[in-house]
């Protein structure tokens, strides 16, 4: 899965409905009766905690023995080897299958012609998330039963997020609808699907559930970005804080993928609020990414 083109409506709420089986049994479940079926290979080129630590715990509750590359240190990247070459030699050892977080210089496409071990995509530069972009579905789902119509507006560093790329493919397979709200350095072409809203009132009186976007700093190498971005202005105009959100409806969801930085897109306080439901996203995120490993492992048995 290095994006949602081999995945259909049925194939994406079977998925979500395994997740929440998997979530409903999480107590009668022991990790004494999984029988180990391979080794898979876990390579994270970038940082990350909620991804990696959710996907290497579905693997061990999947009976796949993960095996983790976090960062460059003590690996022959340090040496000046590629990223492409070391996931080539790491092809040659057989692993079950790789989930791979990298930067767009890796072009996994490219690769998963290169090699016969399946990939996972875990956070592909700008290009897209789609574990990201299905948890934050199935945790809409849970509450809806269907995301047919819902709205769903992201707001903030829209044009460097890989999460929203992979929100438009799944929008356009679960029939939900894309809301924009961002400073113009933040906001990236639009088509038609998209409703844009310049200030953060009007977005959230449309919303059904509103997700914060982290400020990507890292991702800032347009200097004309770097320029016109001002904390103090943005948080002002585009921060989450319990006033704007009394513009959000009373059952609404606010969701962010995390990392967040408080204080500037969204405030602390909003964690209390009874419509947030960040910490739900890394719960169901576990479930979702087992549901997909076992998935996996059915289709090969
Ligand atoms: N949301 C997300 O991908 O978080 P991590 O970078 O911690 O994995």
């Amino acid at each position: 899965m290095i994006d949602f083109s081999q995945l259909n409506t049925k194939a994406i709420y079977d998925l979500f409905k395994a997740s929440l089986t998997l979530k409903r049994n999480f107590n009668n479940y022991s990790l004494s009766q999984v029988q180990v079926k391979g080794i898979a290979y876990l390579l994270f080129f970038e940082p990350s905690t909620r991804t990696r630590f959710s996907f290497e715990s579905a693997c061990a509750r999947s009976g796949v023995h993960p095996i983790v590359l976090a960062g460059g240190n003590g690996t022959s990247l340090e040496k000046g080897e590629t990223m492409e070459d070391t996931v080539l030699n790491l092809d040659a050892l057989r692993p079950l299958f790789f989930i791979i977080r990298c930067p767009d210089e890796l072009n996994l496409l490219d690769l998963s012609k290169k090699i016969s071990t399946p990939i996972f995509n875990a956070g592909w530069g700008w290009k897209g998330h789609p574990t990201q972009a299905l948890l934050d579905a199935l945790t809409l789902f849970e509450r809806w039963d269907s995301l047919a119509d819902k709205k769903f507006l992201f707001v903030g560093d829209i044009k460097h997020s890989r999460v929203v790329s992979s929100h438009l493919e799944l929008a356009r397979i679960c029939g939900y609808k894309i809301g924009y709200c961002a400073p113009d350095y933040f906001r990236p072409k639009v088509t038609n699907e998209i409703e844009v809203f310049e200030d953060i009132e009007s977005g959230l009186k449309w919303a059904d559930a509103v997700c914060a976007l982290r400020v990507q700093k890292e991702r800032h190498f347009d200097l004309d970005v770097q320029k016109a971005f001002n904390v103090e202005t943005y948080r002002k105009k585009f921060g989450l804080n319990q006033a704007s959100l009394q513009s959000l409806k009373s059952n609404g969801w606010i969701l962010h993928p995390g990392p967040i930085n408080y204080g500037v897109e969204l405030e602390k306080e909003v964690l209390n609020d009874p419509r947030s439901v960040v910490l739900k996203l890394v719960e169901n995120g576990m479930f979702l990414r087992q549901a997909i490993v076992q998935n996996f492992l059915n289709g090969k048995s």
